[in-house]
């Protein structure tokens, strides 16, 4: 007997190559770059065994009663689980799929490229060039801040905190220092001191953001937070929108609390075109783009896809989350 998958977005070749040839499945798929409609996706997964979603997908208790009683694998194409209902999931006895570590490199690479922009503003560099703002070479025009000889605070370093804090010690960094639930043997490769959060705020010049959304980190970047970060220190955020209060953070930048932002990721995503986030220079804004490149995401569709297979099978995963 055929096993139904349902598939929430056209998703990268590799994926859908391994997809089409594995014979025990009927696939139907949101067949769009746009995410799949909330009706449409209720529709979608009835009598699925499997579903193979994105990270933009809601996967709460009505999607699964949707679904009913036959689904046995969640497979997600994202390292991250916070869309994912899991307390649910797993009263229904449901498996999930995930993809660690194979957007480590490419979200590392990503995040020391938007601190590097944010630092050194050069979305702010690119406009004055474009809009005749360039009158001449100038000693104090379009300063900002640089790695070298500075202390850099990882907020969670954890795959992803970790290949960023060893990508950015050679720019010269002077302190790694890093917080979390716990201190990690693997933070000696960073030279990295487990120190509190406190004192992580009031001493780096740059603030990375690296850890997963759960209800301790939710709105943990808020007034409080900010308040106690240097007035001339860069905060990078690629984790979770949600880790970050926006208004606070908004008024951190406004008001000169701190001196910029670099965030990948907001809420809600994507940020409406209106937000006053947008207004300020001092705050670059990218649209979740830490996994996309090609190759990683090319990866990430076929692992999502062995993920789904094996979990319809009932063996064993490359990368199952403990639930
Ligand atoms: C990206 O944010 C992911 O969770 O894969
Ligand atoms: C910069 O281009 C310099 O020559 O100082």
């Amino acid at each position: 007997k055929l096993m139904k998958v349902f598939v929430t977005r056209r998703i990268p070749q590799e994926g859908m190559k391994l997809l089409s040839a594995a014979a025990e499945c009927e696939v139907s798929m949101w067949d769009s770059d746009e995410p799949v409609p909330r009706a449409e996706l209720l529709k979608g997964v009835q009598k699925a065994n499997g579903l193979l979603c994105l990270l933009s997908d809601k996967i709460d208790a009505e999607v699964l009663d949707a679904a009913g009683p036959n689904l046995k694998i969640i497979s997600t194409m994202s390292v991250g689980f916070d869309h994912l209902a899991l307390q649910e999931i797993k009263k229904r006895g449901i498996r999930v799929g995930y993809t660690p570590d194979v957007l480590t490199d490419a979200t590392a690479e990503l995040t020391v490229a938007l601190l590097l922009a944010t630092a050194r503003r050069l979305p702010e560099g690119v406009e004055e060039v474009k809009n005749g703002g360039w009158s001449s070479w100038k000693p104090l025009w379009l300063c900002g801040y640089g790695l070298s000889g500075s202390t850099v605070g990882v907020i969670g370093l954890g795959r992803i905190g970790l290949a960023i804090a060893k990508r950015l010690m050679p720019f010269g960094v002077q302190r790694l220092l890093y917080s979390g639930r716990s201190a990690k043997s693997e933070a000696a490769e960073v030279n990295g001191e487990y120190v509190p959060v406190d004192t992580l705020l009031s001493e780096s010049d740059f603030i990375v953001v690296s850890c997963s959304l759960t209800p301790e980190t939710q709105g943990l970047c808020n007034k409080a937070f900010f308040s106690k970060m240097k007035n001339t220190a860069v905060f990078i955020n690629t984790s979770r929108g949600a880790v970050v209060n926006q208004e606070d953070l908004y008024d951190a930048l406004s008001t000169g609390q701190i001196a910029a932002a670099g965030l990948d990721v907001t809420t809600p995503e994507p940020l409406p075109t209106d937000h006053p986030l947008l207004t300020l220079k001092n705050c670059v804004v990218l649209p979740h783009i830490g996994s996309a490149t090609y190759s990683t995401r090319s990866v990430m569709s076929a692992l999502s896809v062995r993920n789904l297979l094996c979990g319809l099978q009932g063996t064993e995963m490359p990368n199952e989350l403990t639930l």
